[in-house]
């Protein structure tokens, strides 16, 4: 099985939880702090030894493009000023390693279509998908490469899932099956956004996938499903009746910065742990009257 090389990161998305934030600019470039949501996701991908991010964009997406393109006028600007730690910054966005290849999705059909789009560049090879919303904090061994280590062990598709509350399931795809080890589950179905009472589990499909190229071949085939969208989901049900798919519970926080509130948590969270900001931020906090210490170590340790 080859290793995996490449990652995609669909970001056609409407983006209609955050408008009118998003109404101009697409969703995954609202920064956490200082870094977009697109730079957490391209530098998770990276350090899982990804080498090319393939980007399925939409309308309003050229911001992306502009973001991980070189910036030679800003540069000079930078050069020219001496401000050296801030042309660093701008420079090291990506590694001179790491290639982009954009590919546009004509119209927002659903994740499945978004996915597929990617199809010519990936050709016939496991690749990851990355939904670049779902921003997971996991500084000691970062979420896509806890699941690239499974991937070179197992050789088979791994869905990065998390177990969420009951009453929150007909938000997310959620699979069935049996665990083989604590955290690790052998998939059996997957059913996407599902009524309470109909669903198999609390174990829920969050925005990190591995994937062999099959399920390009089954997405295809996938008609319209949920909300009249061409779904993963769809596809990944078809792929584990011809092969082995894993449920990787990984280690680490997901923040659905997606939702409003999800993006709320992950600011102040991010912020309090942060280098540069995290003791004046704290500070502040203090002053606000919360009690930050406590937070702060359980923060960092998770
Ligand atoms: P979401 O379900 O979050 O949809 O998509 P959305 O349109 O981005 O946001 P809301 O629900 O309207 O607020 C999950 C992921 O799939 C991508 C999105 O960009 C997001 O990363 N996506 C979705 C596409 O790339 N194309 C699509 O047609 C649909």
């Amino acid at each position: 099985m080859k290793k995996i090389k490449k990652a995609v990161f669909p970001v056609a998305g409407m983006g209609t939880r955050f408008l009118p934030a998003t109404k101009a600019n697409p969703k995954e470039m609202l920064p956490v702090v200082d870094k977009p949501l697109i730079q957490y996701a391209a530098e998770e991908a990276v350090a899982a030894g990804v080498d090319t991010l393939i980007f399925v964009t939409g309308r309003n997406k050229r911001s992306i493009e502009d973001h991980f393109d070189t910036a030679y006028e800003m540069e000079r600007e930078l050069e020219i000023k001496g401000k050296h730690k801030m042309l660093e910054v701008l420079r090291g966005i990506l590694p001179d390693h790491v290639n982009c290849v954009f590919i546009r999705q004509s119209e927002a059909l659903g994740l499945g279509h978004a996915v597929l789009c990617a199809k010519p560049v990936v050709n016939n090879e496991p690749f990851a998908v990355i939904l670049a919303d779902d921003l997971i904090r996991a500084p000691e061994n970062p979420c896509l490469s806890q699941m690239v280590d499974l991937f070179n062990y197992q050789h088979c598709s791994v869905l990065g899932t998390e177990t969420v509350p009951k009453a929150d399931v007909s938000s997310y795809g959620i699979v069935d099956g049996t665990e083989v080890k604590p955290g690790l589950m052998e998939v059996s179905g997957i059913v996407e956004k599902p009524a309470v009472k109909d669903a198999p589990s609390t174990s829920a499909v969050v925005g990190r996938y591995i994937l062999t190229p099959r399920i390009f071949e089954l997405l295809e085939a996938t008609e319209r499903g949920a909300g009249n969208e061409i779904q993963l989901t769809d596809a990944i049900a078809e792929l584990l009746t011809e092969e082995r798919v894993l449920a990787y519970n990984f280690d680490g926080v997901r923040y659905d910065c997606g939702s409003k509130l999800g993006y709320l948590k992950a600011q102040v969270e991010f912020a309090m742990v942060h280098d540069e900001l995290g003791a004046d931020f704290r500070h502040y906090l203090t002053q606000l009257g919360i009690d930050t210490k406590d937070n702060v170590v359980k923060i960092a340790k998770r």
